[in-house]
């Protein structure tokens, strides 16, 4: 039986007593460290690349090969019900994009894996592009082991938009249509980036949001599972999975995310960590009442307004 007072303490090893542990260093490190098959659910956000500040730039074939190394360590502790699930953007190279999932797909494959799905995460939020459509959406390759896998999906039903409709024919014409505990989701999911005021932002550039990630612990995994993140950032999938009653184990390398990993498990597991709610609908500043929705500006002053926005400094 998972024992919560045992989840209190952070192995920074590998242990298979401890329910949680964090480890500081590569991620191969650790993977080296773990028995075969013992995962349940792999779901991580890894570096894309990009030069941010935790990740050299390299050239697409090198970076594709340190992925490839991590990914077949992760295949090898997966268990054979297990689900891995990658969630990645686009890498960018002088002003061409190529979406990672497309170069990254033929790793998994070439490892036997089985696609499941391709998620599509929405965000409304981010970085205005001026010589192209400004990327709104991120994806997640869900893959399994085998065809007999953990998929649990009445936990993450969200409601229908309309509950009330019946069967208008057939044996059940009268009936209510739907499902009591709603709907599936569906492979396109609304979910608020972590940026500027969101509830969950810390000093990290790309942090999940925890309901993401909840709704793969949720659905794959079960309590008492290993669910495992090798890029752990701020240990958003570690929060998540202790919230579910999952073990949870993960790497960072850096020591300033480390910190900021501890201090939110620790949160978490003294119920003060603050996350937007799952399932909390996407907010509407029409519905709020804001001014800000309608344009101030009347015909006569939108040519000053255009001009004004024209001159505005690039960022
Ligand atoms: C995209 S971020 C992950 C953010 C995370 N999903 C969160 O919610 O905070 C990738 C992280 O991987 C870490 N990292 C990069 N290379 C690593 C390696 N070889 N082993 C472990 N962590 C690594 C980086 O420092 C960075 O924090």
């Amino acid at each position: 039986m998972f024992d919560m007072v045992q989840k209190k303490q952070i192995s920074p090893v590998f242990n298979p007593r401890k329910s949680i542990v964090v480890y500081h260093g590569d991620c191969l490190e650790l993977l080296n460290t773990v028995p075969e098959g013992l995962v349940q659910l792999i779901i991580t956000s890894p570096p894309y690349n990009l030069g941010k500040e935790y990740e050299k730039k390299l050239k697409l074939s090198q970076y594709l090969e340190q992925q490839e190394a991590v990914i077949t360590e992760c295949v090898r502790v997966l268990s054979d019900n297990g689900s891995i699930c990658w969630q990645v953007g686009n890498y960018v190279d002088k002003g061409t994009i190529i979406p990672l999932d497309t170069v990254l797909y033929p790793i998994f494959i070439k490892l036997g894996l089985q696609l499941r799905n391709r998620i599509i995460w929405h965000f409304e939020h981010g970085l205005h592009c001026s010589k192209r459509f400004s990327g709104r959406y991120e994806t997640i390759i869900w893959f399994t082991k085998s065809n007999d896998y953990v998929f649990n999906l009445d936990p993450i039903r969200v409601p229908q938009k309309y509950p009330g409709k019946k069967h208008f024919k057939g044996p059940n014409a009268g009936q209510f249509s739907c499902n009591p505990l709603g709907k599936n989701p569906g492979d396109l999911w609304v979910i608020p980036n972590v940026k500027s005021n969101h509830v969950e932002k810390t000093i990290h550039p790309c942090q999940f949001p925890v309901e993401l990630i909840e709704r793969f612990v949720l659905s794959m995994s079960k309590e008492a599972d290993w669910v495992f993140d090798p890029f752990l950032g701020t240990g958003t999938t570690a929060i998540a999975a202790v919230r579910h009653k999952r073990k949870s184990m993960g790497a960072e390398i850096h020591q300033k995310y480390i910190e900021i990993i501890h201090a939110r498990i620790e949160k978490e597991l003294d119920g003060t960590l603050r996350t937007r709610p799952m399932f909390k609908p996407v907010f509407k500043p029409e519905d709020a009442g804001s001014s800000l929705t309608t344009a101030p500006w009347k015909n006569a002053d939108l040519e000053q307004q255009v001009s004004l926005y024209k001159d505005r400094k690039e960022v």
